[in-house]
């Protein structure tokens, strides 16, 4: 058991609070008053430091800089009425996180470690915690190689940190559908590659066709898988849902995707409320055929940045198909709902998803 008496505590004496606007938060664009960080050096981790957020220091020669081994988490904190503070789905978390670093020979931190850091950073920011519904203290945990020698093999050390972003909603366009578009001519991951892993190139190499999209009026691609170019993956900063035929069709996990934290809730849930759920490869053309005859309801994305997000219009080679434009559908915003009630201590906890600070 890892005592608060076990973190050493540098205090911000400067905090940049009353600076922040919290009625227009962009996503991930202040940071709270401290940050943490334990360093994993010759075989162990060290004590947990907090201290005020600021640069780090690193070699130049990092492995993280030049061969990207590194892993990040998102996950989000959220504010009861009574002022409680809400982690959501921490364990959960933490497992992906572990199982990420293994796919990148990085040392897994134990639960505990993780768990008593991240709550003495956020009692420590507790007031940088939003207090209006909808909005959270997104969470971003990470590690990276440290070790300054340019060889291609594993990094011996290691530093874990941990930072906090006060946010509202991720999209501009709030929770408003968002237009996505496929890519046959870029994949985002490969099987037996790193898809499933939450890494920093997964998300690099997104960017240039993630402008493209852009400049051509989408939000967000629909990434397709990388053999066939025909079935439907993720969003790569959600996963994605069809709801047709009266049920709810979801890629399955099968080392491609990211398996979401917030995926994993909507299944429980639906499942909990009797809605069938079908994890299987869905291709884009079903998807397509099915919004023709009317048989696809509804199409909403999930993840912990996005939380639910609609799907107002899809595009795959030439062919649009268009969904409600303004508002999200009554499932998604069912999901919706049932989660942010959750969050926010509204709704009964479903078995043991909130971890209060
Ligand atoms: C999250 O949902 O936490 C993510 O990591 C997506 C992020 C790239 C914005």
């Amino acid at each position: 058991m890892i005592s608060s008496l076990d973190i050493q505590i540098e205090k911000n004496n400067q905090s940049r609070l009353q600076n922040i606007d919290f009625s227009n938060l962009s996503f991930g664009g202040v940071f709270t008053d401290h940050q943490a960080r334990i360093a994993f050096v010759d075989g162990e981790w060290k004590t947990p430091e907090i201290m005020p957020y600021g640069p780090i220091e690193m070699l130049p020669g990092a492995k993280i800089l030049h061969y990207g081994q590194g892993v990040f988490e998102g996950m989000k904190a959220f504010r009861y009425q009574d002022g409680k503070i809400n982690i959501f789905r921490a364990d959960k978390h933490h497992a992906r996180f572990v199982r990420s670093c293994e796919r990148m020979n990085i040392p897994g931190i134990p639960f505990e470690l993780f768990l008593e850091t991240l709550k003495s950073l956020i009692n420590l920011d507790r007031e940088w915690v939003p207090k209006e519904k909808f909005k959270s203290l997104y969470i971003r945990p990470f590690i990276f190689a440290i070790d300054g020698s340019l060889g291609m093999s594993t990094s011996l050390n290691y530093h874990f940190m941990i930072i906090c972003s006060p946010v509202g909603n991720y999209y501009s366009e709030g929770i408003k559908p968002v237009k996505l578009t496929t890519m046959p001519e870029y994949v985002r991951a490969v099987p037996g590659g790193v898809g499933e892993a939450k890494v920093p190139g997964n998300y690099a190499a997104t960017l240039k066709p993630g402008a493209e999209a852009n400049k051509a009026g989408y939000t967000q691609i629909l990434w397709l898988d990388a053999i066939e170019r025909k079935y439907v993956e993720e969003v790569g900063t959600m996963n994605i849902f069809f709801y047709m035929n009266d049920t709810l069709v979801t890629a399955p996990l099968k080392g491609t995707i990211l398996p979401g934290v917030t995926r994993m809730s909507v299944i429980e849930l639906a499942k909990a409320k009797n809605i069938p759920v079908e994890e299987r490869p869905i291709s884009i053309d079903e998807v397509l055929e099915a919004a023709e005859t009317g048989a696809l309801k509804e199409v909403f994305g999930s993840g912990t940045a996005a939380v639910v997000s609609p799907v107002g219009l899809i595009h795959h080679k030439g062919k649009t198909v268009t969904l409600d434009q303004e508002k999200m559908g009554p499932l998604a915003q069912e999901f919706y709902d049932t989660i942010t009630a959750i969050h926010h201590g509204e709704e009964e906890d479903p078995d043991n998803w909130c971890t209060l600070v």
